[in-house]
């Protein structure tokens, strides 16, 4: 099981220093979102901040293209050190193409989805990936509130992992708290993305403690 607290939620005023914060939280994975204007509604940051932060933690660094044209920002992900790649099944043709170019550059492989998107559009891809996304907000904005209707895409993709036995992780994300990330453990969630849910609380540290003891005690509950 994996806590990665989200950097949105971060003050972008000094974003090394609030990595760093997050690394001595005892987080060993961050989740980088990038968001380009057009494939979302937002803009954050982009492979640039890869490059100044690597060097300064030692955390996996995972990054969540919500983008058009993911063929352009491979590569200079690659480059600046990141360690997995997340790209969106809603490009269609695409996704084989850039699936096999995250791998050939030598990153994990990730595959995300949106909650108005059948989780069966995800089914060609599930051997060729590390990490399955299932979005539990639209996507562009941290802050929104959890849609509850996405359980079930997580439950599927629970069972699709245990019949054919695959390995890949099944991570949530967005409007993941104490109450919510619960209920995606219950689901079969193995890997939760929180931003302001960890970022929003006083202690981050405390924060990420007590997230990561519910959601034991929720996968416990299930025999997982
Ligand atoms: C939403 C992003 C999320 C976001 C989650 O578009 O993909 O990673 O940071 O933020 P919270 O946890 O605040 O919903
Ligand atoms: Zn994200």
């Amino acid at each position: 099981m994996i806590i990665a607290p989200s950097l949105l939620a971060a003050n972008f005023g000094r974003l090394a220093s609030e990595t760093q914060r997050v690394e001595r939280a005892g987080a060993e994975r961050l989740h980088l979102d990038i968001m380009d204007g057009h494939f979302v509604p937002n803009i954050s940051f982009g492979p640039e901040v890869v490059r100044v932060l690597r060097p300064r933690t030692r955390m996996f660094l995972e990054a969540h293209l919500m983008c058009s044209k993911p063929e352009i920002l491979l590569e200079p992900f690659a480059k600046f050190g990141i360690d997995l790649i997340t790209i969106h099944v809603e490009l269609g043709e695409r996704v084989t193409p850039l699936l096999w170019k995250i791998r050939s550059l030598g990153k994990q492989v990730g595959l995300a989805i949106n909650p108005p998107t059948t989780i069966s559009m995800v089914q060609p891809y599930l051997k060729q990936i590390d990490l399955l996304l299932i979005m539990t907000v639209n996507p562009g904005f941290g802050g929104q509130p959890f849609i509850a209707e996405t359980l079930p895409k997580i439950q599927q993709a629970a069972v699709w992992r245990r019949e054919r036995q695959l390995t890949y992780r099944i991570e949530v994300d967005g409007g993941i708290n104490f109450t919510t990330s619960a209920e995606c453990a219950r689901a079969g969630a193995d890997t939760f993305v929180s931003g302001t849910g960890l970022f929003a609380q006083r202690n981050l540290r405390t924060a990420m403690r007590k997230m990561r003891s519910i959601v034991r005690g929720a996968r416990a509950a299930t025999g997982r």
